[in-house]
């Protein structure tokens, strides 16, 4: 299995189509849905268009779903809850559907949405991933960073490079036989570097800087950095939901 790591929804080949894609956003909106859908929640919506998003939520009777959404790291006007991860209590996300939209983290995975396999990651569900990818058919993987707006995040990348190496190690290979293009090998590098201190790499990165200059966000770094905390994969059963399959 060749992987190919594309850092942003941007850097995503256009004319090729892999058999399957995993799209990262570990800041915050993977870490989210993985909970979301953990934590009871029925399906996960994503939309990049709000006005999409509130159209197709006001189909549901109000006590069937939640809006959830921010833009740079601040909760939507209107939404019953924003992007982070310690927030989709059971309580509150229990047979619901939620409608997201968040700046990067859903555009990516609207981005692949034509691709026949989907699944998201963060750093909770590495080997729940890496143990579904080994069992796939296919040949070529895609793993897609959601980035900041076009540009590379440190954190999307470190998670891309902690999946190839739970993948190979599953398989008892070497990362590198997987490698399928510079930036998958670049992001395998990191992840030697962060793999014993991800919270550290989370904080220190532009968007883990630009969400402490906003509020506390301690219990979402403690979250997002706990490496496979959790045991779910979303997958994508129809083109931008996201929900876990039998
Ligand atoms: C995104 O999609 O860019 C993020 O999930 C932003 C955030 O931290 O809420």
């Amino acid at each position: 299995m060749q992987v190919q790591y594309w850092s942003t929804p941007e850097s995503v080949p256009s004319q090729d189509q892999p058999d399957a894609a995993v799209v990262i956003d570990v800041l915050r909106a993977t870490t989210t849905i993985g909970w979301a859908l953990h934590n009871g929640a029925t399906a996960i919506r994503v939309f990049s268009n709000l006005e999409a998003l509130q159209q197709a939520a006001a189909k549901l009777p109000q006590h069937q779903r939640l809006m959830a959404g921010e833009r740079g790291g601040q909760q939507l006007e209107g939404f019953d809850m924003g992007n982070s991860p310690v927030a989709m209590a059971p309580a509150l996300v229990k047979g619901k559907e939620i409608f997201l939209s968040t700046t990067n983290g859903t555009r990516a995975v609207e981005k692949v949405q034509a691709i026949p396999w989907v699944a998201t990651c963060s750093l909770n569900n590495l080997k729940a991933v890496a143990q579904k990818l080994a069992q796939l058919q296919g040949d070529q993987v895609w793993i897609v960073g959601s980035g900041w707006e076009g540009s590379y995040s440190l954190e999307d990348s470190l998670a891309a490079g902690g999946l190839l190496h739970t993948m190979a190690a599953g398989l008892g290979q070497e990362p590198q036989s997987h490698c399928g293009n510079d930036e998958m090998a670049a992001a395998a590098a990191l992840w030697q570097v962060w793999k014993d201190n991800p919270e550290t790499c989370l904080r220190l990165s532009t968007h883990g800087q630009r969400l402490q200059r906003l509020s506390n966000h301690d219990a979402d770094f403690r979250c997002c950095g706990a490496v496979n905390s959790l045991g779910v994969v979303p997958m994508q059963s129809n083109p931008g939901v996201l929900c876990l399959l039998p």
